[in-house]
């Protein structure tokens, strides 16, 4: 952006609402910025638990689950524009459009503080869609939060929290990411110390080629297949002490019904265990399934084998945001 662009730009924005002051914001989700550039990462997320505990009468289902994000992310660059519109250019055709969360984000940010100025969101996709990763979801926060820093905007923790919880239950989680313990709609977010257990130093994700509905699967949940929040509050507790968890608690309570209803899942869950997973989760409501390995070695092992039998499988990790040094870019 030239000089003169740049004091238009600046005038665009209300005077009132530049602040050298930032909210919290995730380490893995700081912002590269230049003038009329930035650049962000979006990281995924797994779900350690998910314990649905009832249906609410707004239609929502109240929760208690544990997430922590991985180091599997999207990219997205904002380039500043020289018209009022909020454009979006997207690596995967059926994602470039107006109900993309990243271009609802835009706007959601724009209208709070009366901006006009225009950007382009240029995103280029790795996290699987529809996937039970919280990709959509990290690349709203992402937007949000990227905005607030480039822009300098003035934006309490409150004013982010209503805006994400407004653009989906999961967008609230990574306006921070890391560990944490996500309760109500999901908006409710404690954050748990970041301790990761040895034994879980590699995470394979493994996406069944079909893609979820997350309402579908809400929808089809038996009642019967509901739980309290004790698995969650175990493992917030072991985590929060250093401890590693019980297997048992790592409790997602779609799991039961998702390998029901689709058989690929089923399948592939038992193609890991087959090819030397010490164990595996569902993520979220699905379809991705996700296996701890302690040792790099195995991890590829088992990545290498589930490849040669068709299967999309990421090798990832747990990212702890309040480290330095782990998400530098
Ligand atoms: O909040 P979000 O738009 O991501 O949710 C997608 C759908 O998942 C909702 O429309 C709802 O059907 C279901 N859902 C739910 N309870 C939650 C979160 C999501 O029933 N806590």
């Amino acid at each position: 952006m030239h000089w003169t662009n740049d004091l238009i730009f600046l005038c665009m924005l209300d005077k009132y609402l530049i602040s050298m002051h930032n909210a919290r914001m995730s380490h893995a989700q700081r912002a590269r910025t230049s003038s009329d550039v930035c650049f962000v990462r979006a990281y995924a997320k797994i779900n350690l638990t998910l314990d649905v505990l009832g249906r609410r009468a707004d239609g929502y289902h109240d929760l208690a689950t544990v997430m922590q994000t991985v180091d599997l992310y999207d990219t997205i660059c904002l380039t500043a524009t020289e018209d009022s519109r909020v454009q979006l250019a997207c690596t995967k055709p059926e994602l470039s459009n107006e109900d993309n969360l990243v271009v609802q984000a835009a706007h959601l940010v724009r209208q709070r503080l009366a901006i006009r100025q225009g950007v382009l969101i240029e995103l280029h996709k790795h996290i699987p869609m529809a996937a039970g990763l919280g990709g959509g979801s990290s690349d709203a926060a992402a937007v949000i939060l990227a905005l607030q820093q480039w822009w300098r905007l003035h934006l309490s923790h409150s004013d982010l929290l209503d805006m994400a919880t407004s653009l989906g239950s999961d967008v609230p989680f990574f306006l921070t990411g890391g560990l944490a313990l996500c309760e109500g709609r999901g908006e409710r977010v404690t954050a748990l110390a970041p301790y990761w257990p040895r034994s879980m130093r590699w995470l394979l994700l493994l996406k069944p080629a079909i893609s979820i509905s997350t309402a579908a699967v809400f929808r089809n949940l038996p009642a019967s297949d509901y739980s309290d929040d004790t698995h969650s509050r175990a493992v917030s507790r072991a985590l929060n002490a250093g401890q590693t968890p019980q297997l048992e608690d790592l409790h997602n309570s779609f799991e039961r019904s998702v390998l029901g209803r689709y058989p690929e899942v089923a399948r592939a869950k038992g193609d890991l265990l087959q090819a030397g997973a010490p164990f595996v989760r569902l993520s979220g409501t699905g379809p991705t399934l996700y296996a701890p390995f302690s040792e790099l070695a195995n991890a590829q092992k088992v990545q290498e084998q589930l490849q040669s039998q068709g299967y999309e499988v990421y090798l990832s990790r747990a990212i702890h945001p309040n480290v330095v040094d782990v998400n530098v870019y």
